[in-house]
């Protein structure tokens, strides 16, 4: 199958990659394409095929299914996402146990108290325009996910400038420099953990966590799980609040509709995350055979990314799947992914969304995109979607 150069289909690919998403979808569900970061792999983009390959246990997450291994594993450890059973089923269990519904549900009232703060900080900066990244998006899941893991809040600003790095990377040079930044600190707050007396966060859990079976994580199974959720907890969250915002108030009906029927938030929200959610394609996967797909067949050791954006546009699961209607049915989207490595963090992340899009609506009752804005600055990469800044006014 011939190579499609992704960044020579769109003249903006990374601001509006929809388009070509949706020719490719049309010529076929899968597609072997060179992303405009220069990598080579297949990219899956019907939803019902998304969906297939996601469960899909020929496709492994383990690069060593190829003979490889990624930069952050080398230097972290291996994490759930770069594992297949029986080791992650394994690792999964140790956290599940940790990252339970009541833990999240728990979490309610100091989510709504922290985002109260931040936005009489916003309301309070003197103008009626601020960023609404800086002022809530980035704040708000960076503060819940270090408060739940037990990372000092003197050392959270480092975090924007590593993980950030690291999900959308500038440079490989920079890359590295940020996996190594916080896999040495990383490090030091566990050894810090693990000298001082108990305490309720969830990595001094997972540090006494034994399973009935006697089964314990190892030093460095801890810091790659801390290392992920610390990033997946917040990377992603600050998108669904900004593409979420940015989708809402650009649709002036859907916005209006939602201010008069609150009942709509829920399904608000998982329209958000299906019309411009904050994982563009699924992190990669390795073939370890030849998989069929459509009329056609990945071979044995290609690299497989799942089109999470794309599948959610498919016109054959939602109709019009460019229209966003905050009331149509999104059963079925599949931001959190699906399958074995369904995000862990999905009743986190949709109790952060509701809260800060509810609290944002009643706070602001004439919030809006700053039309003095300049167009967005769009975080590279075909992984995470979103933008570095959203300038609104009151
Ligand atoms: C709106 C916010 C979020 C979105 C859209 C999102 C999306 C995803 C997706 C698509 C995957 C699967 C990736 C794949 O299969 O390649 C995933 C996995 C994961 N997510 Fe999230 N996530 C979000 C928030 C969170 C939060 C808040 C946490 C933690 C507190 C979290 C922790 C994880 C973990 C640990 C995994 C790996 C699970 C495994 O491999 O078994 N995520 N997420």
């Amino acid at each position: 199958m011939e190579i499609i150069e992704l960044g020579a289909l769109a003249e903006d690919f990374t601001a509006d990659p929809y388009p070509v998403y949706a020719k490719l979808r049309g010529a076929g569900p899968v597609h072997r394409v060179r992303t405009p970061q220069g990598q080579e792999v297949w990219l899956v983009v019907g939803h019902s095929e998304a969906r297939a390959a996601l469960a899909d246990p020929r496709l492994s997450k383990s690069p060593a299914t190829v003979g490889g291994t990624m930069l952050d594993e080398q230097v972290v450890g291996s994490s759930l996402l770069v594992l297949d059973p029986p080791d992650h089923t394994r690792l999964r269990r140790l956290v599940a146990r940790e990252f339970t519904g009541r833990r999240v549900e728990a979490l309610r009232p100091r989510v709504q108290s922290i985002t109260d703060g931040l936005l009489d900080a916003m309301a309070g900066g003197g103008g009626r325009r601020a960023d609404l990244v800086d002022g809530l998006a980035f704040p708000l899941p960076i503060t819940v996910i270090c408060e739940l893991l037990g990372v000092p809040a003197a050392d959270r600003d480092a975090f924007r400038a590593w993980t950030t790095e690291i999900v959308a990377p500038s440079g490989e040079e920079s890359e590295y420099a940020a996996v190594h930044a916080l896999s040495g600190y990383l490090d030091e707050l566990i050894e810090d953990k693990r000298c001082s007396g108990p305490a309720d966060d969830l990595l001094s859990g997972l540090l006494r966590t034994r399973a009935e079976d006697g089964d314990a994580l190892s030093a460095t199974e801890l810091r790659a799980m801390a290392y992920l959720l610390l990033i997946a907890g917040h990377e992603t969250t600050v998108n669904l609040i900004g593409n979420g915002m940015r989708a809402l108030l650009s649709h002036p009906e859907q916005l209006a509709a939602l201010r008069a029927d609150p009942g709509l938030l829920d399904g608000a929200v998982e329209e958000m995350l299906r019309y411009d959610g904050p994982v563009e394609t699924g992190t990669v996967r390795f073939a370890r055979e030849p998989v069929p797909c459509g009329d056609a067949v990945i071979p044995a050791g290609a690299s497989v990314l799942v089109g999470i954006a794309a599948g959610d546009r498919d016109p054959a699961r939602f109709s019009e799947p460019d229209r966003f209607d905050i009331r149509r049915d999104t059963s079925g989207h599949l931001a959190f992914g699906h399958g074995l490595h369904y995000c862990l963090g999905a009743p986190l992340a949709r109790l952060e969304g509701r809260i800060a899009v509810r609290a944002l609506l009643d706070r602001f009752p004439d919030l809006a995109l700053d039309p003095a804005a300049g167009p967005p600055d769009w975080l590279p990469g075909l992984l995470i979607r979103g933008v570095r800044r959203l300038p609104v006014t009151w």
